[in-house]
């Protein structure tokens, strides 16, 4: 079930958390997947043995607000293997402050990781996409971009940005068979959340009905299914994994 067998993957902010995870799971069902990150010190992917069928390139440097890096990347995977099926759209920051004390650059410098970022990245894949007529956009969104969060402003409505931006371009590329779908995860153990002060981890988990936070691969589980032929007549859906807490 979901077989990626012959699918070129690509994603965005793939060095650690569920990036990596994400890579890990695509790979695990057969895809060729080329991770990358703006930052490519260890620990690098590209170091461990691929999993299951599939295969995991070397991490490949790439901010996902350089255009021109952008541009280069994908035509590299392009010239390499010859297609490209699948985009997940990871990357993702906080710069967590009351609306009060937020400074312009914290507004400015998440909106154009998160959100901006996906559009620099989807445009980048539409092309060749189009072509093939086939194709999966895949953006990580968060719980946060649903039901809001006080102290992150910035990040809800890039994740918020996230979900009307994927259900429109689920509408203009749909008739060349290009899925456009969203996964929405709630609290996810990662850097992101570990960073979190542990009274607040612990309120937050007290508010999850399923009573733990989510892993990693849970969430790469989600966009193994999006990523699919099982999924391919779901389009411009936010897919929520996030343990209950929000409905
Ligand atoms: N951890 C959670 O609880 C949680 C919940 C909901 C959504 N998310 C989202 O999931 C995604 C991954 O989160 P995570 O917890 O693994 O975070 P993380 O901080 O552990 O990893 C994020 C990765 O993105 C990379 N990155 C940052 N800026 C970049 C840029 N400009 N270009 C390319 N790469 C860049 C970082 O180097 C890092 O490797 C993010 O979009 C995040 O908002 C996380």
């Amino acid at each position: 079930m979901f077989e990626l067998t012959g699918k070129v993957a690509v994603v965005t902010g793939a060095a650690r958390g569920i990036g990596r995870a994400i890579a890990w799971a695509l790979a695990s069902r057969g895809a060729l997947v080329v991770p990358t990150d703006a930052v490519v010190s260890s620990p690098d992917v590209g170091d461990s043995p691929a999993p299951g069928s599939g295969r995991i390139a070397d991490l490949v440097r790439m901010n996902v607000t350089e255009a021109a890096d952008v541009e280069a990347v994908f035509a590299g995977v392009l010239a390499e293997h010859g297609r490209l099926d699948i985009l997940v759209n990871n990357a993702g920051i906080t710069r967590d402050q009351l609306l009060m004390r937020m400074k312009r650059e914290e507004w400015d410098r998440v909106l154009e990781v998160n959100l901006t970022g996906a559009f620099v990245c989807s445009q980048a894949v539409l092309r060749p996409m189009m072509k093939q007529r086939s194709g999966r956009i895949i953006s990580i969104s968060s719980v946060v971009g649903q039901m809001g969060n006080a102290g992150q402003s910035n990040y809800a409505a890039s994740k918020a940005g996230l979900i009307g931006f994927s259900k429109s371009l689920a509408r203009e590329v749909a008739a060349r068979t290009i899925t456009v779908n969203v996964v929405a995860p709630g609290l996810i153990d990662t850097d992101m959340t570990r960073a979190l002060p542990e009274a607040v981890q612990a309120e937050w988990q007290s508010k999850v009905p399923l009573g733990r936070f989510g892993t990693p691969a849970d969430v790469a589980a989600a966009v193994c299914f999006l990523a699919s032929e099982e999924a391919s007549y779901v389009t411009g859906q936010v897919l929520a994994v996030n343990g209950g807490m929000y409905t």
